[in-house]
């Protein structure tokens, strides 16, 4: 097909495949191939402590929300790490839980380099404790910097970063699976920065991510197993 050279006919042409796009996803979903799943390999699991408890109520941290890139050294406790996994999990799992039991996974990967009991290292969240499946070594320090695409995120305690199947979204809805795997991603994204304002955390959600640091530590293809959005967390600097 041709496609149109001036960009106010391009643009038209994209509207029209996202209109069309969209009447498709009215219909009913298709089943997602036994192939286009890919269960994560991971390493040794080690619990997690129960999730600590907000401290403060949503209606007073949510003026003091702002993206906040500079963390204090201070660890994060295992405990808010725990309520921040936690919460992202559960809030695709209330709403999207048809798309989870279809084989349209999130999945939940935590960078840690400063949060208490646990070593540096990528880890993959399970909820089922909760706990945290080893997944990678990962350096620590200046070397870290070379992981994220902003230095400051590698100076964090720790990164939630949100993985989804991108095959098995495509495969259930078209091209819609793919905006719908970012809104889920989306929703993980902002669910962590609330839970982490009530514990008086800090941090910022970001998508800059590098694609091939997920490839070569966790076998993030970008098709079965796709980077989508990450949360940078930490508490604040001293004023
Ligand atoms: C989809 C998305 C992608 C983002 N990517 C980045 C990023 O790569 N780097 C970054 O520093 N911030 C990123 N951000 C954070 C925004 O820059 C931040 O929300 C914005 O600066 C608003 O700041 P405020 O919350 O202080 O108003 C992203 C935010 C969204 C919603």
């Amino acid at each position: 097909m041709n496609q149109p050279t001036d960009p106010g006919g391009l643009l038209g042409s994209l509207l029209a495949d996202t209109h069309l796009d969209a009447r498709a996803a009215v219909g009913p979903p298709a089943a997602v191939p036994a192939h286009l799943r890919r269960a994560p390999t991971d390493g040794p699991l080690t619990g997690l402590p129960a999730p600590a408890s907000p401290r403060v109520a949503l209606d007073d941290a949510l003026p003091g929300r702002t993206a906040v890139r500079d963390y204090a050294m201070t660890p994060l406790s295992a405990a808010d790490l725990s309520a921040i996994l936690t919460a992202a999990d559960r809030i695709d799992a209330d709403i999207w839980s048809a798309e989870r039991a279809a084989g349209v996974d999130l999945d939940l990967y935590c960078a840690t380099w400063r949060v208490t009991g646990l070593d540096t290292g990528l880890h993959r969240f399970g909820p089922q404790g909760p706990a945290l499946h080893r997944v990678a070594d990962l350096p620590a320090g200046a070397a870290a910097e070379d992981l994220v695409s902003q230095r400051e995120f590698a100076r964090a305690p720790a990164l939630l970063v949100i993985t989804g199947n991108l095959a098995a979204a495509l495969a259930r809805h078209g091209s819609h699976g793919h905006r719908l795997l970012l809104t889920r991603a989306g929703a993980a994204g902002h669910a962590a920065w609330l839970t982490a304002l009530r514990l008086n955390l800090v941090g910022t959600v970001f998508a800059g991510l590098l694609p091939h640091v997920l490839r070569e530590c966790a076998g993030a293809d970008g098709y079965h197993r796709a980077a989508l959005f990450a949360f940078a967390v930490g508490h604040a600097t001293p004023p």
